[in-house]
């Protein structure tokens, strides 16, 4: 009996799969929801499902949950935004007006000083919101034939990047907002870069980019791309 269920589980899977449709059973102990062939690198356009992993959460880390501010380390008011469970104390799935954390987001916070989201960011964490707000991840769903600054780096940088180095002179001192910016320091700190990103061992931890995980293998392989193609605007 218990085996012609991980059959069938097999199977729907497999359907679900080729279909690519969402995958409504959580398949890990985390809850997480495995989002098949979402549309491309954090920017939904195929597809209507929002990625927590990669379109919520990497929002939340760089705008919010820099060290000093509301990182795991720091909590500022008890507010921790770097993991699916932390964001959820302030948010009620399907009740965007009721749901802090994204109200906050362009009033109260970020600090006036710091780098803002843009309305489109914003709007990414309203329709997630508005899905359920479900913790559903996206693997590898980017298009690594595209590897310019205008797409998709510019996007990458801004969700994941930005909220530390988006305004001068930029957490330990890394300005990557503006291409000719971005360009410059990746240029002269190629090698180093590129362990930055993927989280490579023999760096210290804390130079590991960005801070809450490293980004998805195949927006790695666009930053790679983007470097080794002479950074094509
Ligand atoms: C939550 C804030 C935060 C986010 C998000 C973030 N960084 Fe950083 N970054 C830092 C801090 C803080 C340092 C300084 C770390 C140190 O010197 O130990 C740093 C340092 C760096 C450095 C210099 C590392 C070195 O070897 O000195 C690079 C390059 C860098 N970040 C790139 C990125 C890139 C690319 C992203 C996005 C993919 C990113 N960072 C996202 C906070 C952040």
């Amino acid at each position: 009996m218990k085996t012609n269920y991980i059959i069938l589980g097999f199977f729907a899977l497999l359907v679900a799969a080729c279909t690519h449709e969402i995958i409504n059973e959580p398949t890990n102990p985390n809850g997480e929801i495995i989002v098949v062939n979402p549309g491309t690198g954090g920017t939904a356009t195929n597809s209507d499902t929002i990625c927590f992993n990669t379109q919520v959460l990497p929002l939340y880390v760089s705008y919010c949950g820099s060290n000093g501010c509301h990182s795991a380390a720091s909590a500022e008011e008890g507010v921790v935004t770097v993991t699916y469970a932390s964001i959820m104390k302030g948010i009620r799935a399907k009740n965007p007006n009721r749901s802090e954390y994204y109200t906050i987001i362009g009033g109260e916070m970020p600090p006036r000083r710091s780098p803002q989201m843009s309305t489109e960011q914003k709007n990414i964490i309203l329709k997630w919101i508005n899905q359920g707000a479900l913790n559903t991840s996206c693997v590898n769903s980017c298009d690594t034939t595209k590897f310019t600054y205008n797409d998709p780096i510019k996007t990458i940088l801004s969700n994941s990047c930005n909220g530390c180095h988006g305004v001068k002179p930029g957490s330990g001192n890394v300005f990557l907002g503006d291409y000719a910016s971005a360009q410059a320091y990746i240029n002269a700190n190629k090698v180093n870069f590129l362990k930055v990103i993927n989280h490579d061992p023999t760096i210290a931890v804390s130079k590991r980019m960005p801070p809450s995980g490293k980004m998805q293998d195949c927006q790695i392989n666009q930053f790679a791309k983007w470097i080794n193609n002479g950074f094509p605007q």
